[in-house]
């Protein structure tokens, strides 16, 4: 194993340290946790439940309850009108075990996988775990953080095994449609972690399936359905794939849970509603949040698109992202991501995210001027 090569989740480092203050009568807010402040809508919990009194608390197939996969199938055809098959679908306790799943099967020893820098820290964890090689494309935050095709090119080689794209982004908050094309057409295995898709505010996120049939997607319910809890997610991948990636999930987890996956298929079916008022909320925080940071100094050159985060550069006020998280967390009981988390080269950076009430993130942004004395 290669354990010495698997980073410290900072975010997490923050949020302990976040509640330990709490512990002791602090008014923290949290602007650091990539997790929807809402509850998961009643009808995804009343479905939920009536399965578990009907019973359903076993194992499920390895690879997921068949009326959830064909929920997925339909689900992928209404969106984005592509045609999967069920059989391409595998129903997973999270898209943390999908992604361990899939880098297992797919990686080994000294290949390479390209991915954007900057990026979710699990991706580069998952990579050197398998004892391959992280190999990053940068971008660049005065281009709205846009994946540039030729830079990514130059990336590909014979080790290069796999691609990771990730629109809308952790931690950019960007919608990048317009690469896709492209993208498809590299010589190259494509791994799109699509899971914040449905949170988008004036643009609709397209799917890499769109562009490329034989593509790996990995999807989740924690951030669309607020269900981060929940622990359900699924991979469509290329159905050649699939034995081998059902003989590995049948030892490491057997099955997701029966009365999540049946929480799964109120999700899909019945939420849309639900799904459209959280975005609605979100997105006025996101304008309020953008707007604010900006008039405090912060450097946030094209507004975000997508997710329910804020990567904006803080070279303003300090460049070491870490110091300055802890010093704003110490100062002003507000808890923010450094982006040494998602990449050495964002140092100068803080992540805000958006998943808490206008109320507390107004408050935040007082707190936040008081402190700078603006
Ligand atoms: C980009 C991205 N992928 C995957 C995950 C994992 O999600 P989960 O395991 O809750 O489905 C997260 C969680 O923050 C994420 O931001």
């Amino acid at each position: 194993m290669n354990l010495d090569k698997i980073k410290p989740f900072l975010v997490m480092e923050i949020l302990e340290k976040a509640q330990e203050m709490q512990r002791t009568g602090k008014n923290v807010i949290h602007l650091e946790v990539g997790e929807p402040d809402f509850d998961t809508p009643k009808c995804i919990v009343n479905s939920t439940i009536e399965a578990l009194r009907e019973g359903k608390t076993k194992y499920t197939h390895s690879l997921g309850l068949i009326e959830l996969k064909k929920a997925i199938v339909e689900y992928y055809y209404q969106e984005y009108q592509v045609e999967i098959l069920p059989e391409q679908v595998i129903v997973t306790s999270g898209t943390s075990p999908a992604l361990f799943l899939l880098f297992t099967m797919l990686l080994e020893k000294d290949d390479e996988v390209i991915l954007p820098d900057p990026y979710y820290p699990c991706y580069p964890n998952f990579i050197n775990l398998m004892k391959a090689t992280p190999v990053y494309y940068k971008l660049k935050e005065r281009e709205g953080y846009t994946y540039d095709i030729d830079s990514i090119r130059r990336l590909i080689n014979k080790k290069s095994k796999a691609l990771i794209i990730n629109s809308p982004s952790n931690p950019t908050g960007m919608v990048n449609n317009n690469i896709l094309k492209d993208l498809a057409d590299l010589d190259i295995h494509i791994v799109s972690d699509e899971i914040y898709h449905g949170l988008t505010y004036g643009i609709k996120a397209k799917s890499i399936l769109e562009y490329k049939k034989d593509a790996f997607v990995l999807n989740g319910f924690s951030k669309k359905y607020a269900m981060t809890g929940w622990r359900l997610g699924y991979l469509i991948v290329p159905q050649k794939y699939v034995r081998s990636l059902q003989t590995l999930s049948q030892s490491l987890f057997i099955s997701a849970n029966e009365f999540v996956q049946y929480g799964g298929i109120s999700a899909l079916k019945l939420a849309q509603e639900d799904v459209n008022k959280m975005v609605e909320i979100y997105n006025r925080r996101r304008i309020y949040l953008v707007n604010s940071l900006r008039k405090l100094g912060f450097i946030i050159s094209k507004e975000p698109n997508g997710a329910f985060y804020v990567l904006a550069d803080s070279r303003n006020f300090n460049i070491d992202s870490f110091k300055f998280a802890y010093e704003i967390l110490d100062n002003t009981h507000v808890a923010v991501t450094p982006g040494v988390d998602f990449s050495e080269t964002s140092n100068n950076f803080i992540r805000f995210s958006y998943a808490n009430s206008i109320e507390n993130i107004q408050e935040a942004i007082e707190r936040l001027r008081h402190y700078f004395r603006i």
